[in-house]
C-alpha cells in the first residue's frame, strides 16, 4: 500500500513538473524590437519573444516588409504560409487570444481565439481585446492581406483622428456613436498595468496618479505608464479628444499619452468630449488647454454625464453642427503644407483623404488639382 502511494506521488510530482515546463515557456523573455502588423492600412504593434525563430525573423524583416495572405480557420485564428521556414522550439501549448504564433515552421497564426496545439510562440499583439482582435484580424474572412514589418505603415483614412481612454467604456460607447456619424481613424490609449482598480478603496487609485501628476505636472515621471503607440499625428487635421473624468480632471491614462504628444496638435483643430457620472468638466477643459497648449479649440467641449449617456447620439449630433464641424475639418488649407506650400497627399473636393487617385473624378494631388478617366 505504501509503494502504491510512493508510486502516485511520483506520478504527482511528474505531472507537476510537466505543467511547470509550460508556465516556463509562458514567461519568456521579449525583445524589445516591435514587429508591426498591417492590415487595411491600420498598424499594431506586436510584442516579440527572444527566440530563434523571432530572431531569424526579425533579420528577414530588415531586408524588407513580407505581405502574406491568411484565412480564417476554426473560429479562432487567420493563418497562412509565411513563404520561408523559421528554427522551431515546438511545444504544446494554449495559444491565446493575440497570440503570434508559427506552425509546423513555415505558417503563421495571429489567434483572435484560444488553442491548443504544438507551436512555437513568436509574439503577442499589444492591447487588444477579443472583439478589437476580431475586427482588425477580419475574423471569418478569406484572403486577408497581412503585412509584416519592423516600423508602423498604418496609412490615415481620414483627416480626424479621435483619441480616446476608456475605464468602463462609456467613452468606448461614445466614440462607437461618433464614428457612426463622421468619418474617423480611431486611436485607444491603454494603462501599461492592466490589474489597476481605480474605482478601488473609494476611487483613491485613480486620485493616487492625478495627485502625482499634480505635483509635478512638467515631470514625465509624474503620469502613469501607458502602453507604446505606433500612430503618427502628422498626417491628421483634427482631433476628437475623448476622455472620461476622473476626480474633476482628466483621467490619468489619456494626460499620458496628451502629455507625450500634445505639442504635435498645435494648430490643428482640436474638439474635446468629457463623459463623467455628475461633474461639471472645467477641470478636464483645464487639462486638455495645459496638454495641447497651442489647439485650435473647435468650440466648447461636450460633457456627457451619466443621466444623458443614452441620448449621446443626438449630443454628438448637435455638437458637431455647433463646432461647425464638417466645414472645420475639411479645409484643405490646413493640411500638410510642406516646404514649398503644396499640399502633400490625394483629397477629394470634400478635402477629404484619399488613399490613392480615384478611377474618375477631380481630385488634388499635391496641392493641384486633377482629372482622373478610366482608361
Ligand atoms: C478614478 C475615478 C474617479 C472618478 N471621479 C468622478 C468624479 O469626480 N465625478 C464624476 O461625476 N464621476 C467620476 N467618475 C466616474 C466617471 O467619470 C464616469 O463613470 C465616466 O463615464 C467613465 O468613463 P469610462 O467608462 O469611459 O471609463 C470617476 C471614475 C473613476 C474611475
Amino acid at each position: 500500500m505504501k509503494t502504491f502511494t510512493k508510486i502516485l506521488m511520483i506520478m504527482f510530482a511528474m505531472f507537476m513538473s510537466s505543467c511547470n515546463k509550460g508556465n516556463e515557456a509562458v514567461a519568456q523573455t521579449t525583445m524589445s524590437q516591435k514587429m508591426y502588423l498591417t492590415i487595411d492600412g491600420v498598424s499594431k504593434p506586436v510584442t516579440l519573444y527572444n527566440n530563434a525563430a523571432t530572431q531569424a525573423l526579425v533579420a528577414r524583416l530588415e531586408d524588407g516588409n513580407v505581405t502574406v495572405t491568411l484565412n480564417s480557420s476554426g473560429g479562432f485564428e487567420i493563418w497562412g504560409a509565411l513563404g520561408f521556414s523559421l528554427p522551431t522550439s515546438n511545444e504544446q501549448i494554449t495559444a491565446q487570444p493575440g497570440d503570434v504564433i508559427l506552425y509546423n515552421g513555415s505558417n503563421i497564426c495571429l489567434m483572435y481565439g484560444s488553442n491548443s496545439w504544438s507551436y512555437t510562440r513568436l509574439g503577442h499583439i499589444d492591447a487588444l481585446n477579443e472583439s478589437e482582435l476580431r475586427s482588425f484580424l477580419k475574423a471569418g474572412e478569406s484572403n486577408i492581406e497581412v503585412t509584416l514589418s519592423l516600423q508602423a505603415t498604418t496609412q490615415p483614412t481620414s483627416n480626424t483622428l479621435v483619441i480616446y481612454y476608456s475605464y468602463t467604456n462609456k467613452c468606448h460607447e461614445i466614440v462607437q456613436t461618433l464614428t457612426s456619424q463622421i468619418d474617423a481613424d480611431v486611436l485607444r490609449i491603454y494603462p501599461a498595468d492592466k490589474n489597476q482598480q481605480y474605482e478601488a478603496n473609494g476611487y483613491a487609485i485613480g486620485m493616487q496618479l492625478l495627485n502625482t501628476i499634480n505635483a509635478n505636472p512638467n515631470s514625465a515621471d509624474s503620469y502613469p505608464e501607458i502602453d507604446p503607440v505606433s500612430t503618427s499625428l502628422d498626417e491628421y487635421n483634427t482631433f476628437i479628444i475623448v476622455t472620461p473624468l476622473w476626480w474633476s480632471q482628466m483621467a490619468a491614462i489619456l494626460q499620458t499619452y496628451l502629455f507625450h504628444h500634445g505639442a504635435e496638435m498645435a494648430g490643428k483643430n482640436v474638439g474635446l468630449i468629457v463623459s463623467s457620472h455628475s461633474s461639471g468638466i472645467s477641470g478636464v477643459v483645464a487639462d486638455a488647454e495645459r496638454l495641447i497648449p497651442d489647439a485650435n479649440w473647435m468650440g466648447d467641449a461636450l460633457w456627457i454625464n451619466n443621466a444623458n449617456h443614452g441620448n449621446r447620439a443626438t449630443l454628438i449630433q448637435n455638437w458637431l453642427t455647433d463646432i461647425n464641424y464638417s466645414a472645420i475639418s475639411t479645409i484643405i488649407e490646413d493640411v500638410n503644407i510642406d516646404s514649398n506650400n503644396a499640399l502633400k497627399g490625394i483629397y477629394n473636393l470634400n478635402g477629404q483623404r484619399l488613399r490613392q487617385v480615384p478611377e474618375t473624378g477631380i481630385y488634388i494631388e499635391n496641392g493641384i488639382k486633377k482629372i482622373a478617366t478610366k482608361k
